[in-house]
């Protein structure tokens, strides 16, 4: 049995701690052998490309790596006219879109299981690179205090969905407009606060993202404006309990986080980033079927 991987809400706890348990197993044999995989890209990558790629070898695959000028969706071909191409070669589709209504349309026009490269909404394969981080540097999920300090953005909002399914106690602190909104907030469980002291308050990680995600240039002076007050520095992390530092990458230091502190010795990010593979291995691996 195939499935699609969207967004961390649509798995169950049972599901997120098997992909979890898959991608540091070394027992996976190689369920995309002779198969090919399609990445298609309608934004930039370095990590989430390079990770796919490396994670697709790993099982045993051949990743095509596919830029959105080569496709042209929505003016070249209709979404589904793209997705059923893709299909006639691939065994698994994976999409970085500007919409994440693509994503969903993709994956009603196909059986074959389609993945969330990042979304404006979601970024699924970043939040398991987190949780497995998080695991490894506190040694379990349950009960981990989290700060997300910034713009609750794609990435903010699969760790949330990741914290609240595993039992990580995860608040956020953002400017007025810049939050989730209250319902889903509440509905995860999660505390948002205008204070970032606050946040970081009996923090074990303190986790930051850009303010001006892809896409978003037209926002960059409002957005620098208002999350100015939002830097994650040496004074901030002091506030917090003898904090690791994460950023899902790329980083802007001297915006969001100062060199100090991202390439401190309290930094994992180099790790985080190497989880990516790993996570990406063992998410295709439960989508192919698991073991
Ligand atoms: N973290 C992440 O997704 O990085 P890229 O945009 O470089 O893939
Ligand atoms: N929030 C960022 C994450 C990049 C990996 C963006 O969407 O650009």
């Amino acid at each position: 049995m195939s499935r699609d991987l969207l967004t961390l809400r649509d798995l169950d706890a049972a599901q997120l701690r098997e992909i979890l348990d898959l991608s540091t197993r070394a027992d996976l044999g190689r369920p995309l052998a002779g198969k090919g995989a399609a990445l298609f890209f309608q934004k930039p990558s370095a990590r989430t490309r390079n990770s796919m790629e490396m994670a697709v070898v790993q099982l045993g695959g051949h990743p095509v790596y596919i830029q959105k000028d080569e496709v042209g969706i929505g003016t070249r071909e209709t979404v589904e006219d793209v997705a059923h191409t893709f299909a006639c070669y691939h065994a698994l589709i994976a999409g970085r879109v500007m919409d994440h209504q693509v994503l969903d349309e993709m994956a009603a026009a196909v059986d074959t299981p389609v993945l969330n490269m990042l979304s404006d909404s979601d970024h699924p394969l970043q939040g398991l690179a987190d949780l497995l981080t998080i695991q490894q540097l506190l040694g379990t999920l349950e009960g981990a205090k989290v700060a997300y300090i910034g713009d609750a953005n794609n990435v903010a909002r699969s760790l949330a969905e990741g914290c609240a399914k595993l039992g990580a106690e995860l608040r956020i602190a953002s400017p007025e407009g810049y939050g989730f909104p209250a319902a889903e907030a509440d509905a995860l469980g999660i505390v948002q606060t205008a204070d970032p002291a606050e946040a970081v308050k009996g923090a074990r990680i303190v986790y930051t993202d850009v303010w001006v995600s892809m896409g978003q240039d037209d926002e960059a002076a409002a957005r620098q404006k208002a999350l100015a007050p939002y830097q994650v520095n040496a004074a901030l992390i002091a506030k917090a309990d003898d904090a690791f530092f994460l950023h899902c990458l790329p980083a802007r230091r001297g915006e969001e986080v100062t060199a100090d502190v991202i390439d401190g010795a309290r930094s994992a990010i180099w790790r985080q980033a190497e989880n990516r593979m790993h996570t990406a291995r063992g998410a295709m691996a439960w989508m192919m079927g698991g073991t």
